[in-house]
């Protein structure tokens, strides 16, 4: 059902997104076009950002979107801990949601407290219903939903405290952060709470099994292995979202990316990081074909009086961001350091003596994540992965992917 449900609301936002593009071309038709509208680049620009935010709105109008997020148990049941575990915050003081959708966590902050809190939410639907569940709930007086994009907000007060929900998927996607970053910069009283209140990124290498290859050697007793091979190549150099599972984790973890709420800037959000992963298994090598990204966002003893770290980490319950993969363009073969370097079984047969492959296996894969804002989209991201497998001061070849998340 909610499968069904998901499915709908994605052919709804993908017609709506035609409809849209088929209004720009008739617009277009009708005045002339760009030039013609007396538009150079920076105002295309503008019109492309506006489209984007426009569709982006519309996607949280569903009510499929706003039921898969609060049926997600980790991720509510880590705000309400945040919000509800803390009365000494939230007693008496003014709130603000950035992003409120079905008003959720206005109520948590109303029900922990709060004299006031202002919910804030770009989608008109949505902020209907947030307006309706406040008043049936009966917090109408405490909580004030205001339909509107927060940027062009304005507020009778300043806020102790500002919760908001801004995560997508490999954290930044979406871009929702710029947004609370700027109502924290106009809004929050000094000295006040973010919640959460820090974000981390996380990243591991992954066996090639994490694209579900195993479905294929075994379909009703027939061997289907010809279509895990041609998936397994298809997948080099992309990306995509899916559900690692812990066993497909084939090197250590690493954390490359901490956010400190209260005080990081918009810069932040673009950066270059440094990795270095080395692989545990000793006894026999490891396919790693590509990186498993995720994050954690922290509600910390700074402000919470029940401190909780909400992780997506592919160790931990699953939510509804699972994991973003990262494929290499080739497979890596890895294997612990105190392994004698080409003692262990090859994988696959055949493979050239170069440090990585399958007779000469790595000890570790280094290299740097590049992470911007996407420069079509500006609510997407653009990764620049930069990788060489190595053994101690030996580097093997290195590899360089772009995507688009
Ligand atoms: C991820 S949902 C979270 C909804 C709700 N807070 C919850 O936890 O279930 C993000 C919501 O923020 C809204 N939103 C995103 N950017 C916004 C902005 N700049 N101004 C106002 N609302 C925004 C979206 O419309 C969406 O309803």
């Amino acid at each position: 059902m909610g499968a069904r449900v998901s499915q709908l609301e994605a052919e709804n936002a993908a017609l709506m997104q035609q409809l849209e593009a088929a209004r720009e071309t008739l617009g277009a038709l009708v005045v002339g076009g760009d030039e013609q509208e007396g538009g150079g680049e920076g105002e295309r620009r503008r019109r492309r950002r506006e489209k984007i935010d426009r569709s982006y709105f519309q996607s949280y109008s569903g009510f499929g979107i706003h039921r898969e997020m609060l049926a997600d148990n980790a991720r509510t049941c880590s705000y309400r801990t945040g919000l509800e575990g803390s009365p000494a915050l939230l007693r008496g003081s003014a709130v603000l949601d950035v992003g409120c959708g079905t008003g959720v966590l206005s109520l948590f902050a109303a029900r922990a407290g709060a004299r006031k809190v202002y919910a804030v939410d770009g989608s008109a639907e949505i902020a209907e219903v947030a307006r309706d569940n406040v008043e049936r709930n009966g917090f109408a007086g405490a909580v004030e939903v205001i339909q509107g994009r927060m940027e062009g907000v304005s507020l009778p007060e300043k806020v102790d405290v500002i919760v908001s929900e801004w995560m997508g998927y490999c954290l930044l996607y979406e871009s929702m952060l710029q947004s609370v970053l700027h109502a924290r910069d106009r809004f929050l009283k000094p000295g006040g709470a973010v919640l959460p209140d820090i974000a981390t990124m996380w990243v591991a290498g992954i066996a090639p099994e994490a694209l579900g290859l195993n479905f294929w050697r075994d379909v009703h007793g027939l061997d289907m292995s010809a279509v895990a091979e041609r998936e397994e190549r298809r997948s080099r150099g992309t990306s995509r979202v899916a559900s690692v599972k812990p066993g497909d984790v084939v090197t250590t973890s690493q954390r490359f990316l901490r956010l400190d709420l209260c005080t990081c800037t918009e810069a932040d959000l673009s950066f270059t990081a440094d990795f270095d992963l080395t692989c545990p298994s000793r006894h026999r090598p490891v396919a790693c074909s590509g990186l498993a990204l995720w994050f954690d966002t922290e509600f910390s003893a700074r402000f919470c009086g029940q401190p909780v770290n909400l992780t997506t980490s592919p160790f931990a319950q699953e939510t509804h961001w699972v994991q973003t993969l990262l494929f290499l363009n080739e497979t890596v073969f890895l294997q612990g350091e105190g392994a004698k370097a080409g003692t262990g079984k090859p994988a696959v047969s055949g493979g050239a003596g170069f440090l990585g492959s399958t007779h000469r296996p790595a000890q570790g894969l280094r290299g740097s994540l590049q992470v911007t804002q996407g420069k079509q989209d500006h609510r997407a991201l653009e990764v620049i992965l930069q990788y060489a497998p190595y053994s101690g001061e030996e580097r093997g070849p290195t590899g360089v992917v772009r995507y688009e998340v």
